[in-house]
């Protein structure tokens, strides 16, 4: 079992490909109003969790939610892939404005793992093609997160090393 230490107060930033297990990493290790979605705040701006067509709106609507939580002194989660440079530049950027630092959980777990957590979902299911490149996409930044602004880096590479860790806050 490994404790992932992080700042009591900080922007939580969940890296991963689509069924690398986020939102199940989340649910598990924070508060329900902790974790803030993607997929959740798709939903509340078009009724449709999986609407791409959505993607802007929502996170429009989830930037300023994060932001007023940290503004209010409490830890955010960001669950979304966060795969792509751009959507982590966004994020560090936020975290700074609120003078907390951003803190990433990368959840590099095999492709096969992703896909066949995929292949098994009732919820959704994409294309294997688009969690391939996902994951490509997850190796190329692995190496970047620090220079992007990361303060705090935990790499988890297998479902095993998943279902292991914990979150400990330091004061
Ligand atoms: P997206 O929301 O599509 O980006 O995926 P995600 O990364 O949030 O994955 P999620 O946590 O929804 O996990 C996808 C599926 O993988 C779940 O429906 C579970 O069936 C399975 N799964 C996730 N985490 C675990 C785990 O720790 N152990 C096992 N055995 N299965 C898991
Ligand atoms: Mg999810």
């Amino acid at each position: 079992m490994s404790e992932l230490a992080i700042p009591e107060l900080c922007l939580v930033v969940l890296v991963g490909a689509s069924g690398s297990g986020k939102s199940t990493f989340a649910a598990r290790n924070f508060g329900r109003f902790e974790t803030l979605s993607s997929d959740t705040f798709r939903g509340m701006v078009s009724n449709d969790e999986n609407s791409q067509e959505a993607s802007e709106a929502a996170f429009e609507a989830l930037n300023f939610v994060a932001g007023k939580r940290l503004e209010a002194g409490l830890l955010t989660v960001i669950d979304a892939t966060s795969v792509q440079t751009e959507a982590r530049r966004q994020l560090v950027s936020l975290a700074r404005a609120h003078d907390v630092l951003p803190v990433a959980i990368v959840l590099d777990v095999p492709l096969a793992v992703s896909l066949a957590h995929n292949a098994l979902r009732t919820d959704r299911s994409l294309e294997p093609r688009v969690i391939k490149r996902q994951q490509d996409q997850l190796r190329r930044s692995a190496r970047n997160l620090g220079r992007e602004g990361f303060r705090r880096i935990h790499t988890l590479g297998s479902m095993a090393e998943v279902d292991a860790a914990s979150i400990r806050r330091e004061p």
